[in-house]
């Protein structure tokens, strides 16, 4: 379940336990705050993950998401993804991942994103950019 919020000092408490060696400072946050959406992946209960994303004209750019490790692989990310593309408003949804971060292509590839380009060592050598695309069917 998706929830949109302003909330950005809780947005930044899960960011830094997702996130433990990259999460955004809270000085990035309040940058980010006035060209960004902020959601918290919620159990119905309480919030377990979050979602970034930025509108571009007529598409939205995933910045960012992820959930608690204890509550991964129980199809919160999938279940908020799939609410966030259905209802928003878009010509397409793109994102960028590290070629690494295999469990993040794998869910994107469930969701219907298609891989559209490549950056070779982007984050470094042996790390690609991952360039993926998502249209409304
Ligand atoms: C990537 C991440 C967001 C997935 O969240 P999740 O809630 O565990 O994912 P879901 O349970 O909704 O899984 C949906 C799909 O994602 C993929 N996936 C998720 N975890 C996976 C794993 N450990 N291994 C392989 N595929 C995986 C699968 O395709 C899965 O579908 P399936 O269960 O039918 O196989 C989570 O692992 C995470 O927060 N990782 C750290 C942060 C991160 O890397 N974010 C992405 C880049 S910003």
């Amino acid at each position: 379940m998706l929830i949109k919020t302003d909330d950005i000092t809780k947005i930044k408490e899960l960011d830094d336990a997702i996130f433990t060696n990259s999460s955004y400072s809270l000085n990035t946050y309040e940058h980010m705050v006035n060209s960004n959406e902020f959601y918290f992946i919620s159990n119905n209960i309480e919030p377990i993950g979050f979602v970034v994303i930025q509108r571009v004209g007529d598409e939205y750019e995933l910045i960012k998401v992820g959930v608690l490790e204890n509550y991964r692989r129980h199809g919160y990310t999938y279940g908020a993804l799939l609410e966030l593309l259905a209802t928003t408003t878009y010509d397409a949804f793109l994102l960028e991942v590290k070629s690494q971060n295999t469990k993040a292509i794998s869910l994107y590839k469930k969701l219907g994103f298609e891989l559209t380009g490549q950056r070779k060592d982007y984050y470094g050598e042996g790390v690609d950019a991952i360039l993926m695309r998502y249209i409304k069917k």
